[in-house]
């Protein structure tokens, strides 16, 4: 053993004395084994942590030079918090690509985290005994759209402005305590300098903080029972008699270390595409009326949320006001969001992964993907009719997957027996996903030209 081993040895032995390093390692790396079946779905958890990382970087070094001051700046119409956001892309060294690696990341946290609930749905991984896993996902999911909807406010542009102040007022139509409660969130009567403050505030540290929290109680609960995969298989129901290892498990590091690995360089080759050549990605990263500084006296003429809330928006205008109220739209909303949480119970097949699901399950998913796309298309554009009565048939549907989810997936004719152990990769399988995704991202450009 050189010197150098030696002494490393002493000073870990030291630290695992009093910290348990090593056995972390092992409970949760090395010796931690996950189905060897894993797929291009099981990505997304490890970028979303990378996300993470990198908004929270990012995040610090733009607080550093960011003023979340609503004041305007003498003889002119720009405040003082638009100002600072054009100082640090002009004068501050890097920090337009600072800035510029917050904003994607905040797309690009959406584009990964739905891809992630999306394998939940397709493998059941929501299913007993990954309850919990799934509820610690839905909360970061919704700690998660408060991030992004506070921090949108920051750079005080039009948008930032007037997407606050119709969310906000929102909250008015709830009956009796909305007029006060909206007054309550705002600290003002419209949207202020004091909102600005509260905003900062918020989504510097108190929502951060949750969310941190809930990503280590999500990833505490996974490793308590252990990955799904794309069998559907549980893995510890077939253990070597004589080691006790899972028969279909390998040792998370270094396999899925290194897989993940490959997962990050990809990513970050797509991540640094836009965050150079396409920050603004067509005014839906960035929207164009933001780089107009907030007038509260001057209305847009068309007030769209960022593309990842326009889902749910669309659900807001497509339930008509009735009884002369409009809270209807907002219980909606706010339904179509929690509804998902409740997946692990609405779902009674006695299997999780698509692979062996029946018929209806399948069809009812596929019609849920294209409301939700749908939806999704529908409400970045300014109403009409024919799209009001598209978003309402939309709406239907999606409800609809899960309301009657509890019936279509107990009795599912073409369900199939899970072998017990997983399966082989199957290239036709896997060509016949690539042409979905094809036919999904082509019938959506289409559906967005003709609508
Ligand atoms: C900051 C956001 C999130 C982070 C960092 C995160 C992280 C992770 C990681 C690292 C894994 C293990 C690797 C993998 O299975 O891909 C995982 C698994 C899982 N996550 Fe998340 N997650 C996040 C959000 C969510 C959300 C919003 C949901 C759903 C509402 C969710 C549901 C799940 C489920 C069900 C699993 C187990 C999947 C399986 O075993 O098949 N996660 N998460």
């Amino acid at each position: 053993m050189s010197k150098l081993q030696a002494l490393t040895n002493t000073v870990v032995n030291w630290v695992d004395d009093r910290f348990p390093v090593t056995a972390s390692w092992k409970a949760h790396m090395s010796e931690y084994y996950a189905p060897k079946n894993f797929n291009f779905w099981y990505y997304f958890g490890s970028l979303a942590l990378l996300v993470l990382v990198i908004q929270i970087v990012t995040g610090i070094f733009l607080t550093m030079n960011y003023k979340p001051d609503g004041s305007l700046i003498p003889g002119t119409n720009v405040s003082v918090a638009f100002n600072s956001v054009e100082y640090i892309m002009r004068d501050v060294a890097g920090g337009w690509i600072i800035r510029y690696m917050h904003s994607t990341g905040a797309s690009m946290f959406f584009v990964v985290v739905y891809l992630h609930m999306f394998r939940g749905l397709v493998y059941g991984s929501y299913k007993q005994p990954r309850e919990l896993i799934w509820i610690f996902g839905m909360l970061i999911f919704l700690c998660l759209m408060a991030e992004a909807f506070l921090g949108y406010l920051l750079p005080w542009g039009q948008m930032s402005f007037w997407g606050a102040q119709v969310i906000v007022n929102l909250f008015a139509s709830i009956p009796v305590i909305g007029p006060d409660l909206s007054v309550w969130i705002r600290g003002d009567f419209v949207v202020s300098d004091a909102t600005l403050n509260r905003f900062f505030a918020l989504h510097v540290i108190a929502v951060p903080l949750v969310l941190l929290g809930l990503v280590v109680a999500h990833l505490v609960a996974l490793h308590e029972v252990g990955s799904n995969n794309p069998d559907g298989v549980e893995i510890k129901k077939n253990k070597d008699p004589k080691t006790g290892i899972p028969l279909d498990g390998i040792p998370m590091h270094p396999y899925y270390t290194i897989k993940d690995i490959f997962g990050v360089a990809v990513f970050l080759v797509i991540f640094s595409y836009v965050v150079f050549f396409a920050p603004e990605m067509g005014g839906f990263f960035l929207e164009h009326p933001n780089f107009d500084p907030a007038d509260p006296l001057k209305t847009p003429p068309h007030i769209a949320p960022v593309w990842y809330f326009t889902p749910y928006y669309a659900i807001l205008r497509a339930i008509p006001s009735f009884l002369g109220t409009q809270v209807w739209g907002v219980i909606g909303m706010g339904a179509a969001v929690v509804i998902i949480a409740f997946l692990p119970w609405l779902d009674r097949s006695p299997v999780k992964s698509i692979r062996y699901r029946g018929k209806k399950f399948k069809t009812a998913l596929v019609l849920f993907l294209i409301s939700f796309i749908g939806l999704g298309i529908l409400g970045a554009k300014a109403p009409t009719e024919l799209r009001t009565i598209l978003s309402q048939i939309f709406s239907v549907i999606y409800f609809g997957f899960f309301l009657l989810m509890p019936f279509y997936t107990k009795n599912d004719p073409g369900t199939e027996p899970v072998p017990a152990r997983v399966t082989e990769t199957n290239t036709s399988r896997q060509l016949a996903f690539l042409m979905y995704v094809g036919i999904a991202i082509l019938g959506s450009f289409v559906f967005a030209k003709l609508v």
